[in-house]
């Protein structure tokens, strides 16, 4: 891999071949202006490549002398050799000490489970989907030969594929006759597994041979966001895979507010729909990209929290919330995609992972089998930051769980200017100690739309470190900074202005979003205290650390760290498996000895209900200071923080 060496600096960093300088920047702790999200338009990022290849873009933004003398922009110049890199007065603003600083806290984030890692995973299970479609041609019936229509299959499929006994959907039998007679005896039939000792069944005639296009959908349903995952059922190839925001976030961000909802008039159905057409969208989305046709769908496996899978099947929720919070269903039954308004084919089935509890549902169940928690003989913490704080403790012997309602902050939810992790959020932020400028890095390196969750994390860390905001998460004002300033009754941080933004206007960070993000954090970390106190275990006992959750990949394990989101873990502890419930999803949809492993985790899996633990409070009012009130529990925080204060225009800011 490439080398990159900043000067005045002296910092150096590798990068992957194509890399652009200004994240190599970020990745060696340098900081340059940079305010524009990387797009190239602010023209702030410039910076002299004084020796090696790089791959340059025409701007606007340099005049021919600069470009002479060897400037570049370094959000749109990749890093083609080792190269060394100067960074002018101008676009330094006298930020070497905070690089400095930075040698105490080089980038973590842990290791990010792969495909490889997957496919390993894969490996362990049968690969054996629930549904299988045989193509058949069939003697027609003569007046010696002389059986019925179903009868006559049977006898086929029996002879050509050894199919054994199966019964039969009452729809299929129902267009059975002229199916067959139109497809001239030529057909192909879906026959879905038994589980739990359910008899084999034909769910589907297809006319012709369809024995190759054989489909599936695995399904990750968030409270705020909805993934779909369109797969080969015969090679196991992943087609494609979409999201968007599930639908019902316009009924309320949370899973206590859409299970209010839910209980108006006609809160229930109109929820239902609401999810399934976020599903039917992006299944259409996936048909469009794909080519693939619908009725070739045969097959749909889902995870999500218990709520969500609740109302996805139309069932009441009341009682998740009402004490002692009790689900109608933890091991929802397979059902006709039909049924629930899914647009796959006639005849497809839909079903559920198995959760455990009302706030621990099948997206932990997915997670913990699609990561081999419960398997592993190293004691795991296995947490899936989402709109509600899910995670689960244990082994190959022993699984403890529990949830925190978190709620959606760190997804982009009651944040002025949050918003999901896609193009234009902002996802990386720097602020620089001695001028209080941040250094900010976009999705796709377009103009700044808002701020995702790991951005968000970023910010509130940076905030903190710079001595922008105290430990209460309250805004400095007297640092008379122009971007911290009170809007609206309240202290806030300009990151982007205006002019620089793609919504046209500042984009901020106000005190009542801090505020949200402390209280989410501080769930999340309560959340582990409380399940180590449950085992009379101390941190140090957790030996591995597994994050899911659609920004987890992104996190900075330092900066989560530094907000006291996380313990003080080491790197080489951490893990990310990105979006863990549809991992589990896509296992289970092609593999029926997975499915029977998701059950058995549902069925040995512990849960702890934290609103009435007694602990979990006052672990939860002691996690709402940053880092945390006991800061002999963040020791390396507490050195940063010493480091780091302090030093904007000579001021005591602590
Ligand atoms: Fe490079 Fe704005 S031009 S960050």
């Amino acid at each position: 891999m490439p080398k990159v060496y900043f000067y005045p600096d002296n910092r150096g960093v590798e990068v992957e071949e194509g890399e652009n300088i200004i994240r190599a920047a970020m990745l060696a702790g340098v900081h340059i202006n940079a305010s524009c999200g990387g797009t190239g338009t602010c023209g702030k990022c410039r910076v002299v490549v004084d020796k090696g290849e790089t791959i340059k873009h025409a701007t606007a933004k340099l005049t021919p002398e600069q470009v002479e003398q060897g400037y570049v922009l370094a959000c749109t110049t990749q890093v083609k050799s080792d190269i060394e890199v100067r960074i002018p007065v101008e676009t330094q603003m006298g930020d070497s000490r905070a690089a400095l600083e930075r040698e105490h806290r080089p980038v973590s984030r842990g290791s990010v489970l792969t495909s490889k890692d997957l496919s390993e995973l894969f490996g362990d299970f049968d690969l054996e989907p629930a549904t299988h479609r045989y193509y058949i041609e069939i003697a027609p019936p003569t007046l010696e030969d002389n059986l019925s229509d179903l009868e006559r299959l049977k006898r086929e499929l029996t002879r050509t594929h050894k199919v054994g006994e199966f019964t039969v959907d009452l729809d299929c039998l129902r267009r059975m006759a002229v199916r067959l007679r139109e497809a001239d005896w030529k057909v192909t039939a879906t026959i879905m597994e038994g589980a739990d000792g359910e008899c084999p069944r034909l769910i589907r005639l297809d006319s012709g041979d369809r024995a190759q296009t054989h489909y599936g959908l695995a399904v990750d349903i968030g409270t705020t966001s909805v993934y779909v995952e369109l797969i080969d059922l015969n090679t196991r190839e992943s087609l494609g895979r979409v999201s968007e925001y599930n639908a019902q976030v316009s009924s309320g961000e949370d899973i206590i507010s859409r299970i209010v909802y839910s209980l108006k008039n006609d809160g229930l159905e109109r929820l239902q729909s609401l999810v399934v057409q976020t599903i039917n969208g992006l299944i259409d989305r996936l048909l469009d990209k794909t080519g693939v046709q619908r009725d070739d769908i045969v097959y749909m496996v889902a995870a999500g929290n218990t709520t969500m899978v609740h109302l996805f099947y139309g069932i009441n929720s009341r009682y998740i919330r009402e004490e002692p919070y009790i689900p109608t269903v933890n091991f929802t039954p397979t059902v006709k995609a039909s049924n629930l308004g899914i647009k796959i084919a006639d005849g497809a089935r839909i079903y559920c992972i198995p959760g455990r509890a009302s706030y621990v549902g099948g997206d932990i169940t997915s997670g913990l089998l699609a990561s081999g928690v419960y398997k592993t003989d190293k004691l795991t913490l296995y947490i899936d930051v989402g709109t509600n704080g899910e995670m689960a403790l244990g082994n190959a012997e022993w699984l403890l769980s529990c949830a925190c309602s978190a709620g959606p902050a760190f997804e982009g939810g009651s944040v002025k200017h949050g918003m999901r992790a896609v193009k234009g959020a902002i996802e990386t932020v720097r602020i620089s100690t001695e001028t209080l400028e941040p250094m900010i890095l976009t999705i796709g390196q377009t103009k700044p739309k808002g701020v995702c969750g790991s951005g968000l994390i970023d910010t509130l860390a940076e905030l903190f470190l710079t001595g922008i905001i105290d430990e209460r998460g309250k805004f400095k004002l007297e640092l008379g900074h122009p971007r911290i300033r009170e809007g609206g009754g309240q202290g806030e941080y300009v990151l982007v202005w205006a002019d620089e933004s793609a919504t046209k206007e500042d984009i901020v960070i106000t005190e009542a979003d801090i505020d949200n993000l402390i209280r989410t954090k501080g769930a999340i970390y309560a959340g582990i205290t409380t399940l180590l106190d449950s085992m009379q275990m101390p941190v140090e006992a957790i030996e591995r650390v597994l994050i899911a959750g659609g920004f987890g990949r992104y996190l900075e394990l330092d900066q989560a760290i530094t907000i006291g989101l996380l313990p003080e873990f080491t790197a080489e502890q951490v893990m990310y498996v990105g979006n863990g419930s549809l991992m589990g999803a896509h296992l289970v949809l092609l593999s029926q000895s997975a499915r029977r492993s998701a059950k058995d985790i549902a069925q040995r899996m512990t849960y702890l209900e934290l609103s009435t633990h007694p602990g979990f409070m006052d672990n939860y009012v002691s996690a709402l200071f940053l880092p945390h009130t006991d800061i002999g529990a963040f020791p390396l925080v507490a050195q940063r923080v010493k480091e780091r204060s302090g030093i904007y225009g000579s001021r005591d800011v602590r």
